[in-house]
């Protein structure tokens, strides 16, 4: 009897939790660029989409470009699914790879399943094409099943050779990753990556973790192309210019050259 009155309560759990997650869902789509993205939106991440294809001028071929950042929340999935669509736009074949396997959430914001995904590939489970699917005008891989050691599976040889096989296929990969401050496994891949892409979220990211994820990056040898500043209030910004008098401001806290950044940092900070 008690044991009954137990399961309802769970069912009644599992039954609110899949409803918040859905409205959860529902909410984020709607920051995936779309028929109804503001010009301004739109704007930003063409002028982000600029600044990346100027900062590789040396690379050839396929760039593959990590999107990290200090914490949980920051902004990683939803700015790399953006920057594939916008580059996807400007007629680059374009493919996203979800590397997050502990919190996989571009199935979810693309609308898809994840039942075969990178972990698959990678496991010997799956074959490359039969996991890369296409919506939005951007091709992407989900994270696939959940694996117990995702750090060894990204850092094995067989993801090495995986992005190299992929290359050939693409102009542009982005590989969405978990935050740095929990864990490193977007620096466990970085010996095959053109450069990594920091967000920070405008009053919300740390700034001591944002300084913590630079030394990690740094440790490792990435090549940072540059911070995008998330969710900015552009009211704010605008004070700013008017107060700073110029533009610097706003292009060293925006999006830059990660040498520049620190240079300048003390000068504004
Ligand atoms: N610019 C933005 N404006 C409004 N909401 C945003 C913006 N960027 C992200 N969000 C929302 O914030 C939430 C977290 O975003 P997202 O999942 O992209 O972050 P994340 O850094 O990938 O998180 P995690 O570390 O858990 O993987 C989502 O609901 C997303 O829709
Ligand atoms: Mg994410």
């Amino acid at each position: 009897m008690n044991l009954l009155s137990n399961n309802k309560k769970m069912d009644r759990n599992i039954r609110r939790d899949k409803k918040q997650e859905k409205k959860y869902i529902k909410t984020t789509r709607t920051n995936i660029l779309g028929a109804k993205t503001s010009f301004a939106t739109l704007e930003s991440y063409r002028s982000v989409r600029t600044n990346i294809m100027f900062s590789l001028p040396d690379e050839t071929g396929c760039r593959n470009i990590v999107v990290t950042s200090a914490m949980p929340g920051d902004g990683k999935t939803t700015t790399c699914i953006n920057l594939a669509i916008t580059f996807g736009q400007a007629g680059k074949k374009v493919l996203v790879i979800d590397c997050d396997m502990r919190c996989p959430r571009i199935h979810l914001y693309l609308g898809s399943d994840n039942e075969a995904g990178l972990s698959n590939v990678l496991a010997g489970f799956a074959d490359v094409d039969e996991v890369v699917r296409h919506k939005e005008g951007v091709y992407f891989i989900t994270a696939g099943l959940i694996p117990q050691n995702p750090a060894e599976l990204l850092s094995s040889q067989k993801m090495e050779k995986l992005i190299e096989k992929l290359s050939e296929s693409y102009d542009y990969i982005f590989f969405d990753t978990p935050p740095l401050a929990f864990v490193a496994d977007a620096v466990t891949f970085l010996k095959n990556i053109s450069g990594v892409i920091l967000i920070a979220r405008q009053k919300y990211t740390l700034h001591h973790a944002i300084e913590a994820a630079v030394s990690a990056l740094t440790f490792a040898n990435a090549k940072v192309l540059g911070f995008i500043l998330n969710d900015a209030d552009s009211e704010e910004i605008n004070y700013k210019k008017r107060k700073y008098g110029n533009n610097h401001y706003q292009h060293s806290y925006y999006y830059n050259n990660h040498d520049y950044y620190r240079n300048q940092r003390g000068k504004y900070r």
